[in-house]
């Protein structure tokens, strides 16, 4: 007798950590058969699909619709922006896939810094941040000549989280802010200049059907390469989620506004015609001058999704259905109260120059025996060996009652693995959550 096919046969592009964390979370639900197109081969996405896996451009929506069709499959899953950007959701919508990952027009929430402000400013929604946009070099240089305050240089489109570059913090001058900006007008023809602003930062990311809008556990994420939270901007060194879904820093009122800001994103999109069915992330910094977004992304952050899909309760292919054929409404979302601290294992001088080739050895049956969760990223592997690339290595996640339980996990685990040279210890530690949740006066819960 023939096999009988999955029902749910499912198309998860992308190959990092935050993927694996997806595709563990799709196949976590009853009769899947988990599909991957990745750049990279990832070891854990290609033993959840048991070899469905193809090394291929995520850009590459040609290939992706062919072989999807030919894969006969009935959902797709987004993972990253760059296919975002190219229009592979429009692609698998005109093939009859619904996909979790917005069409080409509403990603740019993400791929158009200007498109998003200028949305906020145009429907009058709260958490605007001022700001100026430049397309020539001229004016850019005169506007910045002439003022004393400090600003946030950003390039308009997609730079992984690496193009943002701050006044008075990256830059020794106004020279060479000038110098910065000028070389991304020239490269991309567009630069936005805010308003530089102080504040703790956290992410609230949601699932989105055009209409619904539904909130997952509130994340903190650690952007800096060092510890202390000093030197360059990377794709985020680890994380932490708190049981209570709030942060030491983050009261819930202030959820609950930074909540009602994406709902009226996505109700102004709607109000344009543009419908966005996918994940929403918005990064948001509280300061002096009130709650204030400071970008959207089309998807699950890296390694956001990392802390709050093994907590979700309800079946994650259910609720990408639901996000496709707009009935969220009728789905009551919830998370496991437990707290997560999530670590990256990165190559050494990752941030800066990071060394390509350094084996990485763990005993994964090992760390999962301790209680810790193993997310494979960017690594090669060479026979029994795991090397590193230029990108971050490995995620390891702990789950416990509290912050503090999650982190000593992640830690004992950690102390377990050869060739962890550049990790940020600091992360979800005690002093820090302390130090966080001082400079708001909140007390600090589980
Ligand atoms: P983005 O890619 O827009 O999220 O920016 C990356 C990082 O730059 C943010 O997470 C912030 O830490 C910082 N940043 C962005 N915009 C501003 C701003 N207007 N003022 C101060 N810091 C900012
Ligand atoms: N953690 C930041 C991002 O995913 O963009």
């Amino acid at each position: 007798m023939a096999a009988k096919e999955a029902l749910n046969r499912i198309l998860l592009v992308g190959g990092g950590a935050r993927e694996h964390a997806i595709g563990e979370a799709l196949c976590r639900s009853q009769n899947v058969e988990l599909f991957v197109v990745a750049n990279n081969r990832n070891p854990g996405l290609e033993k959840l699909s048991s070899g469905n896996f193809v090394k291929r451009n995520e850009k590459d929506k040609d290939f992706i619709k062919d072989w999807a069709l030919t894969q006969k499959i009935n959902l797709a899953v987004i993972g990253l922006e760059d296919p975002l950007e190219v229009g592979l959701p429009d692609e698998l919508n005109s093939i009859k896939i619904p996909t979790v990952g917005p069409i080409s027009l509403a990603a740019q929430l993400e791929t158009s810094k200007i498109f998003t402000r200028n949305l906020m400013r145009d429907y009058n929604i709260q958490g605007q941040v001022e700001y100026h946009y430049f397309t020539d070099a001229n004016s850019f240089r005169k506007f910045l000549l002439s003022s004393s305050q400090d600003f946030a240089l950003k390039p308009i489109g997609l730079t992984a989280g690496k193009g943002v570059k701050i006044m008075g913090e990256h830059f020794k001058s106004k020279g060479e802010a000038i110098d910065y900006g000028e070389t991304v007008l020239h490269n991309t023809g567009g630069l936005i200049v805010e308003e530089r602003l102080f504040g703790e930062e956290f992410t609230l990311q949601t699932f989105v059907d055009g209409e619904t809008v539904l909130p997952m556990p509130l994340v903190q994420d650690f952007k800096r390469a060092l510890e202390g939270d000093v030197g360059p901007n990377t794709g985020s060194m680890g994380s932490y989620s708190q049981s209570d879904g709030l942060l030491p820093f983050v009261t819930k009122e202030e959820r609950d506004q930074a909540l009602e800001i994406i709902r009226q994103v996505i109700h102004a999109l709607r109000d344009k015609k543009i419908l966005y069915q996918g994940i929403l992330y918005g990064q948001f910094m509280i300061t002096e001058k009130g709650l204030k977004l400071i970008e959207i992304n089309a998807r699950f952050g890296d390694p956001e999704a990392i802390n709050v899909l093994p907590l979700l309760e309800n079946d994650f292919v259910n609720v990408c259905r639901a996000i496709t054929k707009g009935t969220l409404k009728s789905i009551d979302i919830h998370f496991l109260r437990k707290a997560t601290v999530c670590k990256y294992i990165t190559p050494p001088k990752y941030g800066y120059e990071p060394v390509q080739g350094e084996p990485i050895k763990l005993d994964t049956a090992k760390i999962e025996s301790l209680g810790v969760r193993v997310y494979y990223a960017k690594l090669e592997k060479k026979g029994d060996l795991l090397l590193t690339t230029t990108s971050r290595s490995i995620a390891l996640l702990g789950i416990g009652d509290s912050v503090e339980q999650a982190e000593a996990l992640v830690e004992h685990a950690l102390s377990q693995v050869q060739g962890n040279d550049h990790v940020r210890h600091d992360i979800a530690t005690k002093e820090l959550l302390q130090r966080k949740a001082r400079g708001r006066k909140i007390p600090i819960s589980a």
